[in-house]
């Protein structure tokens, strides 16, 4: 990587963080990481042997013996340190970011303001990690609840999200007084071992946050392998996330999944179009379509399905794709060749069983890992685009006809992650809302993401919540104590 770019080239690391020091793998195995927009060779990361895994999972415990008694408002100033130097450091967190996960520059920004944004609610949550007293059984008894941290942690973290589903679980793990190890996605390192970095110079004890590279197949066996890791959280899909819980069922690890998702949006008669299509493409082309709450699914009703259409093609037109680095670049990149075979797969499927090509270039297969947003209507039930995740721009619309089919549509689909919709009739949005099978839904509202909300999924979507008061809960036991009388 050209480290002319960096402000602080400190910031671009190519070890694992362990134990507060930088390491390689002992048999010198690493793992090439490339820019997705250029194919450019960044650099290599460590490919950590089962030991290693192992020896980390002990440095983690020794420091999660004196981290968990410190005291909440000590773990809560350290956070906001590590906060502040996220922030100093947004410009040049954003260029990793953007060189090996592709996101545009002005995403990256977002998403390092939003990552840090993690690290101060759970350092204000801290503080109030509160317990309960109730009244005895018996006379003179007094039942206290405390919450405890959990113990060491582990987090596996995807490459779409590469520094804010870090600290959304790192943030919530470290203000409970738990350790935790971070095995990011081998195709986004950097931007992690940049946080790291900055951990440590926040002040953050060894052994606290460590960062492993390497076989995410091994490195996840072993993790759930261990007696001494009581919590795993994932991000990810549901697949691999299904077959994590089963590992972590050996040793009743507690677990939060954040899986797969096939959000519908839905564009009642009397919505506001014009808020709608904002939201649309917030939802739908944020990360180039790379977001498990990204809309999957279109459903419009059947009256203002051609204006809708209309406007949601105009907004689209604004949009421009191009390596993520260039100025006024929307979309970018997708993280692979075999990611944009997908969006490609699922246009052809539908533009074959009679689905109508709106906007766009017809997805091909000679740009690479490029694919330019693409409008499509007449969508049925029949097509892989409504029952599989596209997580690219190809947005899909189906018309319908009344609320019951509409929420019969969205809700006919084994994931649950986020819903939308948009309507000005208040009994209609208290309807619908809680009609809608989602652990989250926006109502005339297209981006819900923020660390004060529970994000979270129902059915196939994932267990747990992440962000706000319960995000830090994932991180806690529950003590019971029964103060007898003599
Ligand atoms: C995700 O796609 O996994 C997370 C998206 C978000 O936090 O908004």
């Amino acid at each position: 990587m050209s480290l002319s770019r960096l402000n602080s080239p400190r910031l671009f690391r190519q070890q694992c963080y362990i134990g507060g020091s930088w390491v390689d793998a002992q048999n010198e195995a690493r793992i090439n990481v490339d820019n997705p927009a250029t194919g450019e060779d960044l650099g290599s990361i460590p490919s950590l042997s089962a030991a290693e895994i192992e020896s980390t999972i002990d440095t983690a415990q020794a420091a999660f013996d004196s981290w968990k008694r410190t005291t909440a408002q000590e773990r809560a100033n350290l956070l906001m340190r590590w906060y502040q130097l996220m922030l100093d450091h947004q410009e040049d967190i954003a260029t990793l970011m953007t060189m090996e996960q592709g996101k545009p520059l002005v995403e990256s920004r977002g998403e390092v303001a939003y990552a840090a944004s993690f690290v101060r609610w759970f350092a204000e949550e801290a503080p109030r990690m509160y317990g309960e007293t109730i009244p005895g059984a018996k006379p003179g008894q007094h039942i206290i609840v405390n919450r405890q941290p959990v113990g060491v942690t582990a987090a596996i973290t995807p490459w779409n999200f590469p520094a804010a589903m870090i600290t959304r679980k790192a943030g919530a793990a470290l203000a409970a007084g738990c350790s935790m190890i971070v095995k990011p996605s081998e195709a986004t390192p950097y931007t992690a071992l940049a946080l790291a970095e900055l951990a440590h110079e926040a002040g953050i004890p060894p052994g606290v946050f460590n960062i492993v590279t390497g076989d995410s197949k091994m490195i996840g066996k072993v993790l759930t392998s261990s007696p001494i890791v009581r919590k795993l959280s994932f991000t990810g899909s549901t697949g691999v996330g299904s077959q994590l819980m089963a590992q972590c069922a050996e040793h009743i690890q507690k677990v939060s999944l954040e899986l797969g998702g096939n959000a519908p949006f839905i564009v009642f008669d009397d919505a506001d179009l014009e808020r709608a299509v904002e939201g649309a493409m917030i939802c739908k082309f944020r990360n180039t379509g790379q977001t498990c709450v990204c809309a999957n699914r279109f459903l419009v009703q059947r009256s203002v399905h051609e204006k809708f259409a209309s406007l949601l093609a105009k907004a689209m037109g604004e949009l421009k794709l191009g390596n993520g680095l260039d100025d006024g670049v929307t979309q970018a990149p997708l993280i692979n060749r075999a990611a944009a075979e997908k969006v490609q797969q699922h246009y052809q499927d539908a533009i074959g069983k009679g689905a109508t090509h709106l906007y766009g270039p017809t997805p091909g297969s000679d740009q690479g890992s490029f694919v330019h947003p693409v409008l499509i209507s007449d969508v049925s039930t029949d097509m892989q685009v409504c029952h599989e995740e596209t997580f690219g721009p190809l947005a899909a619309i189906m018309t319908f006809e009344t609320e019951e089919e509409a929420i019969k549509i969205a809700n006919d689909t084994p994931y649950g992650l986020a819903a939308y919709f948009y309507s000005r009739d208040i009994h209609r949005c208290w309807r619908v809302a809680d009609a809608l099978e989602a652990g989250i839904v926006g109502v005339n509202e297209g981006a819900i993401s923020n660390p004060m909300a529970p994000f979270g999924g129902v059915k196939a979507s994932g267990l747990g919540r992440e962000g706000s008061r319960h995000g830090l809960e994932e991180y806690t036991e529950l003590k019971y104590i029964c103060m007898g009388t003599e």
